[in-house]
């Protein structure tokens, strides 16, 4: 097949001093809630953190609606039974499928992974050694490019490819363009409040940047102390070739 083909997006979290946007966080989770999570899990991201000021900053009770909205199950209580009860902020998001082997049998035998850390997972593609200069160079969104690219790629596969059963043809997807994931997304599908476009690229864009926010939460702050040690190098160089000078200002 076709080597994958992935496009470099423009983030409003690119570059040294990009931030994320809360309201794409927030269109972000609702592409999650209303596609992805009928297939995948989020299990290492605690819904109180949608509050987070650097990322979705929904409001509390906006929060405590969405946790609310789950059920977890929680016990054993005092008859040593489990039970099922409605989420709260501090409880993580709750998988679609009990395990690995429940999620195949529903998937074809493919396995959806979990989505908490895969815009970190799948930025490998940027490749060596661009993770050295990960706050100054765009590599950083590999990741989301990744996500967007793999959701706006389906298409009719060519004349001289044969689909495997149960297979699509995606010709972002890094490990072949046969994928086991239905095209998740569709034109109008869900429906947006704030006049953003409700197509699959915004669809795509959205819960990309939504990705990334669950695999990098720390961004901005991480950003921040980045610059601020910088900036103190370079104060601190500057100090130190003055004290050089004038420590040897004496010598013949
Ligand atoms: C794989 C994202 C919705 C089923 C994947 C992968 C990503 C992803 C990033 C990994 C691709 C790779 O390994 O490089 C999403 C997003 C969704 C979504 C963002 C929502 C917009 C769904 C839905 C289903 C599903 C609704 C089930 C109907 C799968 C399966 C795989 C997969 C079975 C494994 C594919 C394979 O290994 O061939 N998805 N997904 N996904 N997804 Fe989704």
């Amino acid at each position: 097949g076709e080597a994958p083909h992935i496009p470099k997006e423009r983030w409003s979290f690119s570059g040294p001093f990009g931030q994320y946007d809360p309201a794409q966080l927030q269109r972000g989770f609702k592409i999650y809630q209303q596609s992805c999570s009928a297939c995948h899990s989020l299990q290492y991201v605690a819904i109180r953190t949608l509050g987070a000021a650097t990322g979705p900053d929904f409001p509390e009770a906006a929060v405590r609606e969405i946790a609310a909205g789950y059920q977890v199950e929680d016990g054993p209580n005092d008859d040593g039974e489990m039970f099922m009860r409605p989420a709260r902020p501090s409880d993580h998001f709750p998988p679609p499928f009990p395990n690995e082997e429940t999620a195949r049998l529903a998937n074809g035998g493919a396995y959806p992974p979990d989505l908490s850390l895969i815009a970190k997972a799948r930025a490998a593609h940027a490749g060596f050694p661009w993770f050295v200069f990960d706050a100054f160079t765009q590599y950083q969104e590999a990741g989301p490019d990744y996500v967007h690219a793999l959701l706006t790629h389906y298409e009719e596969a060519p004349e001289d490819v044969e689909l495997a059963p149960g297979m699509y043809y995606n010709t972002a997807f890094l490990a072949g363009n046969q994928i086991a994931m239905p095209p998740p997304l569709s034109d109008g599908q869900i429906e947006y409040t704030d006049g953003t476009p409700e197509t699959v690229d915004q669809y795509a864009r959205d819960v990309a940047a939504f990705l990334m926010w669950t695999a990098e939460p720390k961004l901005e702050e991480r950003k921040q102390i980045g610059f601020r040690v910088m900036l103190f190098l370079v104060v601190f160089a500057a100090l130190l070739y003055f004290t050089k000078r004038k420590i040897w200002s004496n010598v013949a």
